[in-house]
């Protein structure tokens, strides 16, 4: 279990091991796009992890290569779907605010 802190809103819940930081953002009741549901093909729920990046999934192949077709994309980029969390450290993001991808 991590505790996730989403800001701007600073708004925290309990995210539990394998979960992706898409289910856990939307469990906390935070809007997050994600209009491919999960399949690294959109990018539209790009984030940035703030703190806790080694308590998240390695990034994969697809989320690579996604990332590298979005703008705006930085060091603490992920795809929400993709990260998952491993339950080993706290995680803090942020929620960018505006549509990321396609
Ligand atoms: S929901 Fe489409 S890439 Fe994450």
């Amino acid at each position: 279990m991590s505790l996730l802190t989403i800001m701007p809103s600073g708004k925290t819940i309990n995210a539990g091991e394998g979960m992706t930081l898409l289910a856990a953002i939307l469990a906390a009741d935070e809007a997050l796009a994600h209009k491919c549901d999960g399949k690294a093909s959109c990018g539209s729920c790009h984030i940035f992890v703030q703190e806790g990046r080694k308590g998240l999934s390695r990034i994969a192949k697809e989320e690579n290569e996604k990332l590298d077709a979005i703008v705006g994309v930085g060091s603490k980029s992920r795809l929400a779907c993709q990260a998952i969390v491993l339950g080993t450290e706290d995680i803090k993001i942020e929620l960018l605010g505006f549509g990321s991808g396609f």
